[in-house]
């Protein structure tokens, strides 16, 4: 209800603001663009174009806030970001918008990403003066964050920031210069930023990822957003399994197989875990993670008869080579993984 209001609000702002562009002023500028490059679509289904609203729109509820402004990066929760942001009187992106604004909102979870890095774009747009960015001290920073394809970008051309000052968030009164607006020379200017944008790659194969780690900000700070999450990454899901062979007296006594079921997103994040689950012979087993639906499991009767998936309409056994791998029984346990479209 209240995405709606504020969606038809925004509408009339954003018309207003066409206006405005349509018979531009002499001698106003228009702010610049953010740099880099945000996500657009990732992983499979869901709409061909973004569902979320559009970089001008986005600009239209950017709301006034006051500096200095921190950026932050790789450091799980969120929390020592914003812990520090209040302590000296200062903002974060989670300000700069409406309470539940930048939300999912029943949106694609496709498009979520490129929202977010629009969003934050636009945030490293407006933020003026000094910028602290809280991250982990030796400032080796995924390509894949936001921080790299378009927060850092923006903010190296955005003329009214003098300087980036680099935060530890383990120890926040640990702090470095890690950027300045110097009067050098374009080129050198253009070198330093090649030279900060080449940073670290943790995870080189990925292209994007989340900077809000653990998928959501704390829920107990005051200024959060408990909304503002997605489960889990799209895309390509992972199930490792270890199957427990029956009536072996070392690894698993009882009359039935037992399985270890571990879920992980297409980040390679652990979205849903179990330990040693009963799994009589051709029973289900519904392995519940943050996914939507349980990822159902299912042993046959004899240790050669493979194991059999169900996910969303999708259904596969152990034996097939496409998406899994698979182990034989050694010492009463086989292991092996399948991957599947979440
Ligand atoms: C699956 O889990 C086993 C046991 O923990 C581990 O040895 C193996 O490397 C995992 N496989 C993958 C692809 O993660």
């Amino acid at each position: 209800m209240r995405f709606t209001q504020l969606l038809s609000g925004l509408l009339s702002a954003v018309s207003i603001l066409q206006g405005t562009l349509s018979t531009p002023v002499p001698g106003v500028q228009l702010a610049k663009r953010y740099s880099g490059t945000p996500a657009g679509k990732l992983g499979d289904g869901g709409p061909d174009t973004t569902d979320y609203p559009s970089d001008d729109e986005i600009r239209s509820v950017i709301m006034n806030v006051e500096g200095p402004f921190i950026f932050f990066s790789q450091i799980g929760p969120s929390v020592p970001a914003y812990d520090f942001a209040r302590s000296i009187g200062g903002a974060g992106i989670r300000q700069a918008f409406p309470i539940g604004w930048c939300s999912q909102n029943g949106r694609s979870s496709q498009w979520l990403q490129d929202f977010w890095d629009r969003g934050s774009g636009v945030y490293a747009e407006i933020v003026k003066g000094e910028v602290f960015f809280v991250a982990p001290f030796d400032n080796k920073i995924d390509r894949c964050r936001t921080w790299s394809r378009t927060e850092l970008p923006t903010l190296m051309d955005n003329v009214n920031v003098p300087k980036i000052t680099l935060v530890d968030y383990t120890n926040t009164e640990n702090r470095k210069t890690i950027w300045e607006r110097t009067p050098e020379s374009i080129a050198a200017l253009l070198a330093k930023r090649e030279e900060s944008l080449h940073q670290l790659f943790k995870r080189a194969d990925d292209k994007f990822c989340f900077d809000w780690d653990g998928y959501g900000d704390d829920p107990g700070d005051p200024n959060g957003d408990p909304t503002l999450y997605i489960p889990y990454y799209p895309g390509r899901c992972d199930v490792n399994i270890t199957q427990y062979q029956k009536n072996q007296p070392d690894t698993n006594p009882n009359p039935t197989y037992h399985l270890d079921i571990t879920i992980t997103d297409a980040q390679d994040e652990t979205i849903g875990k179990l330990q040693f689950a009963d799994a009589p012979d051709g029973q289900d087993v519904n392995a519940e993670s943050r996914l939507p639906d349980p990822l159902v499991v299912k042993t046959g009767a004899n240790d050669d008869d493979e194991l059999l998936f169900e996910y969303e309409g999708q259904s596969w056994g152990s034996n097939n080579q496409d998406n899994c791998i698979f182990g034989t029984f050694n010492g009463g346990v086989r292991n092996g993984d399948c991957s599947f479209t979440c």
